[in-house]
């Protein structure tokens, strides 16, 4: 698939028009960032990687109901998405404390929640996507009540499915973080990726984180825990 034009490049991620209408091409980069941008690295391979964890996961959720994104893989660093327009919520979704809820609460990382928590971010980079609730997201006009009900359901639904998933395969979901995109048709559906970029995974039996948080700590092996990722989830 000819890509024809570059639309629009993130801190991971570039997407490309390409020669049909509703759909764009999105390339993933081995780019990496923490803390608004201001650390930088690169993880070799990880383009590759999210790639294919991003599909898999994506090609489980929509056999369990959840409509998303994907079309189809092209290349190991390419996938054909349905053309939406990006809604700027981050929706976060948490089982177990850790990273930014263990600052706010003073509660240790590894603490389970006995419900799970929703946290809504406004995806503005200049702003440094700070968190906003519900009262803010109406005001704002970023979706209707409606919409929102509809995002936090499906973000309930997608943690039910994910942490099933990841428990046969050893792998605690601490938390991750979603996207959703509007069709030209008004319909919400899963978009961005879901990957150790986004998610913390932690091996269920050491503790071992399996994420980018290696990067964010510098704790090293980043590049073994991401592959470790990818071959539990194929299934090698
Ligand atoms: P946090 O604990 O730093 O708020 O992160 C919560 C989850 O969201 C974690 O799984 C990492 C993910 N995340 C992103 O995907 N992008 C971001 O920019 C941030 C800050 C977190
Ligand atoms: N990617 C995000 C940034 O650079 C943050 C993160 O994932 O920690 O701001």
């Amino acid at each position: 698939m000819e890509k024809l034009e570059l639309l629009y490049e993130g801190k991971a991620k570039q997407v490309y028009k390409i020669n049909r209408d509703d759909a764009y091409l999105v390339y993933y980069k081995d780019d990496a960032t923490a803390f608004d941008g201001k650390k930088k690295g690169t993880i070799i391979g990880k383009g590759v990687i999210n790639n294919l964890v991003t599909n898999h996961l994506m090609k489980l959720l929509e056999s369990k109901g959840i409509p998303t994104h994907f079309i189809e893989q092209v290349s190991d660093r390419e996938t054909i998405v349905k053309k939406v327009k990006i809604i700027p919520i981050e929706v976060i979704v948490r089982n177990i404390v850790a990273g930014s809820l263990s600052k706010r609460t003073g509660l240790p990382e590894g603490t389970r929640l006995n419900k799970t928590v929703l946290e809504y971010c406004y995806k503005d980079d200049a702003l440094g996507d700070p968190m906003i609730n519900e009262y803010h997201i109406l005001a704002l006009d970023l979706v209707t009540k409606e919409e929102l009900d509809q995002i936090a359901d499906y973000s309930f639904k997608i943690n039910e499915i994910l942490t099933d998933y990841l428990k046969d395969l050893n792998i605690e979901l601490i938390d991750f973080k979603l996207e959703f995109g509007k069709t030209e048709d008004g319909k919400i559906i899963l978009a961005d990726e879901i990957s150790p970029d986004t998610c913390r995974f932690w091996d269920s039996k050491t503790g071992e984180k399996l994420d980018k948080d290696r990067f964010r700590r510098d704790l090293g092996n980043v590049e073994d825990a991401y592959n470790e990722v990818l071959r539990r989830l194929m299934g090698n």
